[in-house]
């Protein structure tokens, strides 16, 4: 089935159209539009192109767009325009059952909570070492930069298969790529991972790339490249957004310096972070390929809708005080890794990692604390994933 042209079934006059996306609240957080927007249901909202399109806000409506296959990803990938996941083929994001199954079971075995359960030991002294080359250096210094950066590009690049030792040049082509486009560093890239394939079929590893072996040359380079953007830029962003979070956040005071005694909190904070702090506050558009009935809108097919995973992660008819960063958040649902079909491959690697720095961090550096006021700090005003530009730390 081909694009269809998106249309909006039921449009509720009483309702000003609003131009998205919305800017981010104080400090990166959400927009103040999601603290009204479930109350009217599926708003409209216009894209920078013109494109009509709903938003998915409320907590129950972002579940059943993730997770019911009427709405489809690959119709999303092929809409005209560009931004929230349209025209695009980059691979599994882009691709619908069954097709999506072929690339995501031997990622999904390869990403495996045991397999990275194995990995822990190697994944603690590799962010030991950062965090020890970090102390060490001058203060203050810049926490995205000197650490998370590093944390991020050489964890995901040793998983990978491609060596600690090549993150420096993985970043750097990363960061050309998103920055300018660059076709050069794409290209780069794309020939690192496509040798890395190479060589483990002669010499398999320990590694994500001999776990993909069963897939073609060409997709086991497709979802490496993806896993190396993934790995590298969703991690970085994510621990600099969930370390100021801890540095700067109401009701963050303390937790830090408590997770060096109290481990078994550590899994808590780390799920309230991605709760309060999600990867964006937009998302990746679906369209639907039957009618479907949502919030009593009746979506015909072809409807553009967006799944806003950051205003479903914050809706007060699930989470109480959801403005509130509470460390010990029990039950605590979020879904800001994601649900259904395409739900983040890497859940149980964030996890692991994410719960690995703030303990090495806090260890090595109990007075951890910002070098500027918290108003100071820059976030970044790209559309998923957020991040933050520079962020001044002392201890
Ligand atoms: C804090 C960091 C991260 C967050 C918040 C995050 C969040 C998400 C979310 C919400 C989705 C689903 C998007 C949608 O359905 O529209 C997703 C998909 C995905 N994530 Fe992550 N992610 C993170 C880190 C990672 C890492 C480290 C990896 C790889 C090692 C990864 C690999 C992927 C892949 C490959 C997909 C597409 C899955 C598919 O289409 O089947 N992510 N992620």
């Amino acid at each position: 089935m081909k694009y269809f042209s998106p249309v909006v079934t039921f449009i509720d006059e009483r309702v000003p159209m609003r131009d998205f996306p919305f800017p981010a609240g104080p400090m990166g957080t959400l927009p103040v539009e999601y603290d009204t927007m479930g109350k009217i249901g599926l708003p409209v909202v216009s894209l920078p192109d013109g494109m009509e399109i709903r938003l998915a806000v409320r907590y129950s409506d972002v579940a059943a767009v993730l997770t019911d296959e009427r709405f489809s990803r690959a119709l999303a990938a092929d809409l005209p325009g560009t931004g929230f996941g349209r025209n695009q083929r980059t691979g599994l994001l882009d691709l619908d059952p069954p097709d999506h199954a072929v690339l995501r079971d031997p990622l999904d075995r390869a990403l495996a909570a045991d397999r990275v359960e194995r990995w822990l030991p190697s994944l603690r002294s590799l962010v030991h070492e950062q965090v020890t080359a970090f102390a060490a250096g001058d203060r203050p210094a810049d926490l995205v930069r000197g650490f998370a950066a590093p944390v991020a590009s050489r964890s995901i690049c040793a998983l990978v298969g491609l060596g600690v030792a090549a993150a420096a040049d993985v970043a750097t082509n990363i960061d050309e790529m998103l920055a300018s486009g660059s076709a050069e560093a794409r290209s780069t890239l794309r020939k690192a991972v496509e040798d890395l394939v190479t060589r483990r079929r002669a010499e398999p590893a320990d590694d994500i790339a001999t776990s993909l072996l069963e897939l073609s040359d060409d997709d086991a380079a497709t979802v490496l490249f993806g896993l190396l953007i993934s790995g590298y830029v969703g991690n970085r962003n994510a621990l600099a957004r969930h370390v100021f979070a801890l540095l700067a956040a109401p009701g963050a005071d303390g937790v830090l310096p408590s997770l060096a005694t109290r481990p078994e909190r550590v899994g808590r904070v780390v799920d309230e972070l991605l709760r309060y702090y999600p990867s964006g506050n937009d998302g990746l558009l679906r369209v639907a390929r039957e009618p479907v009935w949502l919030s009593g809108v009746l979506l015909e097919p072809g409807t553009v809708v967006m799944p806003v995973i950051a205003a479903a992660s914050h809706d007060p008819e699930v989470f109480d005080r959801p403005e509130v960063f509470d460390p010990d958040r029990e039950p605590n649902t979020h879904v800001s890794l994601g649900r259904g079909t395409h739900r983040c491959p890497g859940d149980h690697l964030v996890r692991a990692l994410f719960g690995i720095v703030l303990t090495e961090l806090t260890t090595a550096l109990p007075r951890l604390r910002l070098a500027i006021p918290a108003s100071e700090v820059r976030h970044t005003d790209d559309l998923l994933p957020l991040g933050i530009v520079d962020l001044p730390v002392t201890w």
